[in-house]
C-alpha cells in the first residue's frame, strides 16, 4: 500500500533528506516579493534538499527540472505547482465570473480544462481553489473566490476540487487542488491585503470555515494557510487551525503548504523573534511546507537536533508530502506529466476554447436593461463601439493568468464585428484611457456616436487593478470614463455599457443612466465572442451577482447577510430619525447579491411547504412553480433564502439556503423542490454549539435577495 511505501521510504531519509521535502522554491517567475537565497537551485535540486517547486511550466522544462532531483541520492521526484485560477493556456473568466454563473457543472468543467491543459504541461498541482469568503469590494482578492455567500461558495468550492482533481487523484488529465487561504484571508481589516483579521468565532465558524470544509470533505489534496493574523495570531502559525481544526477535528489527510514567504513573516508581524523560531512556531502548528522562506531549510534540521522540535512532527509532515506524491504515481513514473505529444495536443484541443466561451457567456451579468435596449438586432444600421476595453485584449484575461500570448484572446471588437456580419457596420472610438484624466478622444468618440444607431461602452478596470496586492480604497470606475458616458449620452443615442472587472465597480452615472448595463467581469480568452453571443441575443445572458455591488465605498461591509435587523430598522421610507441608517446615502445596495436580470421573464406561483410544523431531525420540501412569462427561452437561478427572526443569537436578514438554475423555453413552468434539511436551519450558538432552535423560520424565494416572490414559514417544534 501507499503507507508502506511511505513507511519504507521515510526509514531511510536522512534528517536532511527529510528537511528538503518540505522545502519549496519558485522557478524563474515570482509571484511574491524576490527571495535573497544564496544556495544556487540546481545544486540544491540534484542533492535533494527541494521537494516542489512553483512556477515552472512546460514538459520541457519540467522534464529537466525533475531529471535533477532524479540525480539525488534517494531519487524523490519533485511536486511542479502553479497558480492555475481561472485556467492554464485557455482562460476562463475570473473566478468571481465563474461564480456568477451559478452553475456547478460548468464550473466543475471549467476547472477540468484547466487541470488538463495544466497537467499536459508537466504541473502536478494548482494553489485553486481560493475558497476565502469575499465580501469586501476593496480587497483585490474578491477576484479569485466565490463571492460573498458561504453557501453558493462551499458548493463552488466542491466543484472546483472535484474539477481539478477528478474523483480520485491520479489521472494524468488531473491536477492536485489547494484550498486556500487557511483561514479567513477574506476578513483582512479595511479589505487591505496582507493586513490582519478580527473575527468572532461564530463568524469564523459559520462564515469563513465551511467552503474549506467542502473543500476537504470532497477530498482536496493539500491546503494553503495565510498570510493574515486570526485574533492576534498569523495563521501560518496557527495550532488552533492547522493542528486542532484541519489535522484534528476535521481528520485532514493531505498537507498544508504555507503562502509565499508566510513562515518568514512571523518575524516581520511580531510573532517569531527570528527566523529559527519562525520555523519553530510553523512547523508545530502544523505548517507542512515552506514555500520560498528558505525558513525551513536553514533551521529545522538544527531544531530537531537541539530536541525544540521532535522528529514525529517533521516526519508527519514528511509522510503527508510523500503520500501525495506517491498517489500522483510519480514513484511509478516520475514524467508521467512529461509527455510533449500530449501537451501538444492537449493544448490544441478546440474543445477547450469552446468550454472557455460557454463559461464566459455564463458569467455576464444583466444589470439593466431599459425599453429592451438589449438584446442588438440586426436592423441596427451601425453601432458605436466605444470605450478603452473595446479593443483590449489583455485586459479580457484579467489578473492570475498563465497565458501571455494576446493573440489567443479575442477582443469585444473583434467578437462583434463576427456577430454583426454584414448587415451592421462597426464604428470604433477608443474616447479615453481606462486610468487618467485626458479627455483628448473625446470629440471624435461623440462624433462616432452620433454616427451609429445605438453606442456600445466597453469600460472597466484594467487586468493589474484587481487580484494579489492590488486592494483600492476607490473603487468608482477609474479615469474619466463615465464622464465619456455622459458625453456620449448626452448625444441621445441609446447607450449598452459593458463593464469589465475584477471586483464589484462603483459607477453612478451609468447605474442611473445607462439604457443597458452588461457586467463582464474578466470574462478571459473567449471573452469578447461570449459577450457577442450575448449582446446580440445568441444566448440569453443568466448571470446573477456572488457578490453585493455598493453605491459607495462608505457602505462596506456591504454583503446581503452581514444585514441584521438592528434595534432601530427604518420601517418608513424615508423616516431615519434615530434609526440605523445613513444621512448621506441609502443603506440598500446600488445592485443586491442574487440580482441578474434575463431577456425574458419569469413568473413565481404556488408556494408549498411540505409540512408546516417540523420536529428536530425533520426536513421539509419547499416547492413552487417557475413559469417563463416572456418571449424566449431563458435560465433562471431561484434562490432560496431562510431568516431565524427569533433566536438565542441574532440571525442575519437573509442567508441564502439553496438554489436552482433551470432553462424554460417561453410558455413553460416547472415545479422546483427545495430539501431544507436541519442542518439548513441551525447556526452556532454561544456556546458555539451547531443547532436549531425551536420557533419560527421565515422561507423567502426569489429571483434575487432583493426580490423576493414568495414567503412562508415553517415552524421547528
Ligand atoms: O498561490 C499564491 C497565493 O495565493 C498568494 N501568494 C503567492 C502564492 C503562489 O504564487
Amino acid at each position: 500500500s501507499i503507507d508502506q511505501r511511505v513507511t519504507a521510504l521515510l526509514a531511510q531519509m536522512t534528517l536532511e533528506e527529510k528537511v528538503g521535502q518540505l522545502n519549496q522554491y519558485s522557478g524563474r517567475e515570482v509571484t511574491g516579493p524576490a527571495s535573497d537565497r544564496k544556495s544556487t537551485l540546481l545544486s540544491s535540486i540534484s542533492s535533494g534538499k527541494v521537494g516542489s517547486m512553483l512556477n515552472v511550466k512546460g514538459v520541457k522544462d519540467t522534464r529537466e527540472i525533475q531529471a535533477e532531483a532524479l540525480k539525488s541520492r534517494l531519487k524523490i521526484p519533485l511536486l511542479f505547482s502553479l497558480d492555475v485560477i481561472h485556467g492554464y493556456q485557455t482562460t476562463f473568466p475570473i473566478p468571481l465570473g465563474e461564480a456568477a454563473s451559478w452553475d456547478l457543472d460548468a464550473i466543475r468543467l471549467g476547472a477540468h480544462v484547466a487541470a488538463r491543459e495544466a497537467a499536459a504541461s508537466g504541473i502536478h498541482w494548482t494553489f485553486a481553489p481560493m475558497v476565502d469568503v469575499g465580501r469586501d469590494p476593496r480587497w483585490g482578492r474578491v477576484m479569485e473566490g466565490a463571492g460573498e455567500d458561504t453557501y453558493l461558495g462551499s458548493q463552488i468550492a466542491k466543484a472546483r476540487v472535484l474539477g481539478f482533481q477528478g474523483e480520485k487523484l491520479g489521472g494524468t488529465d488531473a491536477v492536485m487542488a489547494c484550498a486556500k487561504h487557511f483561514a479567513a484571508y477574506g476578513a483582512a481589516i479595511g479589505g487591505r491585503d496582507y493586513n490582519a483579521v478580527d473575527l468572532s468565532p461564530q463568524q469564523l465558524w459559520e462564515t469563513y470555515l465551511p467552503p474549506f470544509k467542502a473543500a476537504a470533505d470532497a477530498g482536496v489534496a493539500t491546503f494553503m494557510n495565510s498570510f493574515n493574523t486570526l485574533n492576534g495570531v498569523p495563521a501560518t502559525g496557527s495550532s488552533y487551525l492547522q493542528r486542532d481544526v484541519l489535522k484534528g477535528q476535521w481528520q485532514y489527510p493531505g498537507f498544508v503548504v504555507s503562502d509565499w514567504g508566510s513562515i518568514g513573516e512571523l518575524v516581520t508581524w511580531g510573532y517569531a523573534a527570528d527566523k529559527k523560531d519562525a520555523a519553530q512556531k510553523a512547523i508545530t502548528a502544523g505548517s507542512d511546507m515552506d514555500m520560498e522562506a528558505d525558513v525551513y531549510s536553514q533551521n529545522l534540521a538544527q531544531l530537531v537536533q537541539s530536541g525544540k522540535v521532535k522528529m514525529e512532527v517533521v516526519d508527519d509532515a514528511v509522510r503527508r508530502i510523500l503520500r501525495k506524491k506517491f498517489e500522483l504515481g510519480l514513484f511509478d513514473d516520475p514524467y508521467r506529466f512529461s509527455d510533449e505529444k500530449r501537451e501538444q495536443q492537449v493544448l490544441a484541443d478546440p474543445q477547450n476554447r469552446a468550454a472557455a466561451r460557454q463559461m464566459a457567456k455564463k458569467s455576464l451579468v444583466l444589470l439593466k436593461n431599459e425599453r429592451a435596449t438589449l438584446p442588438l438586432t440586426k436592423q441596427l444600421r451601425r453601432i458605436a463601439l466605444i470605450g478603452p476595453v473595446a479593443k483590449a485584449k489583455r485586459d479580457l484575461n484579467g489578473s492570475w493568468t498563465v497565458d501571455t500570448d494576446t493573440t489567443r484572446i479575442t477582443s469585444l471588437y473583434d467578437g462583434l464585428r463576427q456577430r454583426a456580419g454584414k448587415a451592421t457596420e462597426v464604428l470604433y472610438a477608443k474616447g479615453c484611457a481606462v486610468t487618467g484624466d485626458s479627455r483628448a478622444g473625446f470629440e471624435q468618440a461623440v462624433a462616432t456616436a452620433r454616427n451609429a444607431d445605438l453606442v456600445v461602452l466597453a469600460v472597466g478596470e484594467a487586468w493589474d487593478m484587481s487580484g494579489e496586492a492590488k486592494s483600492r480604497t476607490d473603487i468608482h470606475l477609474p479615469g474619466v470614463q463615465e464622464e465619456l458616458f455622459k458625453a456620449l449620452k448626452a448625444t441621445g443615442k441609446p447607450v449598452a455599457v459593458v463593464v469589465f472587472g475584477g471586483r464589484p465597480l462603483i459607477f453612478d452615472a451609468i447605474a442611473e443612466q445607462a439604457d443597458a448595463i452588461l457586467y463582464a467581469w474578466w470574462p478571459g480568452s473567449e471573452g469578447g465572442l461570449a459577450l457577442a453571443d450575448v449582446l446580440y441575443g445568441y444566448y440569453n445572458p443568466a448571470g446573477k451577482l456572488p457578490i453585493t455591488f455598493p453605491r459607495n465605498v462608505g457602505q462596506i461591509p456591504i454583503a446581503y447577510n452581514q444585514q441584521y435587523n438592528t434595534g432601530r430598522p427604518v420601517t418608513k421610507p424615508g423616516d431615519i430619525r434615530y434609526k440605523s441608517a445613513y444621512i448621506d446615502a441609502p443603506s440598500t445596495p446600488r445592485y443586491a447579491f442574487g440580482h441578474g436580470l434575463s431577456y425574458t421573464t419569469f413568473k413565481y406561483s404556488d408556494l408549498k411547504i411540505s409540512r408546516p410544523q417540523l420536529k428536530a431531525g425533520e426536513s421539509v420540501q419547499v416547492s413552487f412553480t417557475l413559469t417563463n412569462t416572456g418571449k424566449v427561452t431563458g435560465e433562471e437561478v431561484a434562490q432560496l433564502y431562510l431568516r431565524d427572526p427569533v433566536a438565542s443569537v441574532v440571525r442575519p436578514l437573509k442567508e441564502l439556503k439553496d438554489f436552482r438554475k433551470i432553462s424554460l423555453k417561453p410558455g413553460k413552468s416547472q415545479t422546483i423542490t427545495f430539501t431544507l434539511d436541519p442542518n439548513k436551519l441551525a447556526f452556532y450558538n454561544n456556546q458555539l454549539q451547531w443547532a436549531a432552535e425551536p420557533g419560527t423560520f421565515n422561507l423567502m424565494v426569489g429571483s434575487a435577495s432583493d426580490d423576493i416572490r414568495l414567503e412562508g414559514t415553517v415552524e421547528l417544534q
